[in-house]
């Protein structure tokens, strides 16, 4: 549904995006992963035809965005960072003039902007202004904005920035709600969100990409993934040494009350070989766990080889 091929983009001697491809079928939900400054937004911008690339391409259900850049963009809905929405409209007024410059009219248009206002939940402000909205109401109005053609791929930047909780929870379910039927990217820098409705993973730093996978690909990478928490009823003298030299750790963490922290060299062969030991040496075991990795752990590894912001 959406092709990105070499795209770059440079603002004179500032190389925001270097080389980033990328394809989107429907279903998909693509994490857009990176520090401040990493590229996320350009990338978006030029996908959505706001910005023209330096150099490559991005193909939105076979319209190219720079060639068929009205056809392209009839398949996209954007919802921009901070949500800009005209403040001295209503919510009413604001969601008619978008519905009649994607060309609704009449009933249709009605129909339209009732059905996405309880969709985005924003009927009991349909006559306010939008400067006298909450912030969660207004990145609503302008998620309501960005869905109301039912576009079958949507870009949204940092959708849920700023938000308290519920509303974040709120706008994470929308997301899910939609995600069966479209192709859809969201960038953020909150790594719960990735885990809670993405089913792919860009990392990019400093306009390229430096990872890329299913969320838990990508925890695998993780220094955690595979290590072992081990609970002990005493500590033994040995236990250290014992633990040190099995062949598949790599190094042990002690810690408060028996506990033992052991980082994987092989992490498929160390849970075995700690509860082998285990018995070996007859210790009590009070609890073992397994850990899975951290996807913040990934991202700091990968994006910190640098600054990213200009
Ligand atoms: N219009 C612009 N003019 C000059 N530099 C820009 C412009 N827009 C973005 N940049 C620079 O490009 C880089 C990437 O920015 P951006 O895409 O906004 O990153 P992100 O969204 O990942 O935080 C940054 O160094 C930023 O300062
Ligand atoms: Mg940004």
């Amino acid at each position: 549904m959406l092709t990105v091929d070499k795209l770059q983009k440079n603002f004179g001697p500032i190389d925001a995006v270097r080389n980033i491809s990328f394809d989107l079928k429907k279903g998909d939900v693509l994490g857009f992963l990176g520090p401040n400054g990493a590229g996320k937004s350009t990338t978006m911008r030029i996908i959505t035809g706001y910005l023209q690339p330096s150099g490559g391409t991005a193909t939105v259900n076979g319209f190219d965005i720079g060639k068929q850049s009205v056809a392209a963009r009839r398949q996209l809905g954007y919802l921009p960072e901070n949500a800009p929405v005209y403040q001295d409209m209503t919510v009413q007024h604001f969601l008619n003039f978008i519905a009649e410059i994607r060309g609704f009219r009449g009933n249709e248009r009605r129909r339209r902007v009732d059905r996405i206002m309880d969709i985005c939940k924003i009927e009991p402000v349909r006559r306010q202004s939008v400067d006298t909205l909450s912030k969660g109401y207004r990145q609503r109005v302008c998620f309501a904005q960005a869905i109301l053609h039912d576009p079958p791929i949507l870009i949204m930047d940092e959708p849920t920035d700023g938000l308290d909780p519920n509303q974040k929870a709120i706008v994470r379910q929308m997301i899910l709600d939609m995600a069966q039927t479209k192709a859809i990217i969201i960038s953020t820098h909150i790594l719960e969100e990735v885990d809670a409705v993405c089913n792919r993973t860009i990392i990019i730093s400093r306009g390229r990409i430096v990872a890329q996978g299913t969320p838990a690909e990508l925890k695998q990478r993780s220094p955690s993934h595979g290590a072992v928490t081990l609970e002990l009823t005493e500590t033994p003298d040995s236990v250290m040494a014992d633990l040190e030299t099995l062949p598949s750790a790599k190094r042990v963490e002690p810690a408060d009350n028996h506990c033992f922290t052991i980082y994987p060299r092989d992490p498929v062969k160390l849970f075995q070989d700690v509860m082998n030991q285990a018995r070996r040496r007859s210790w009590t075991i009070k609890s073992i766990s397994v850990k899975e990795g951290r996807l913040e752990d990934t991202f700091h590894a990968l994006t910190q080889t640098g600054d990213n912001a200009s």
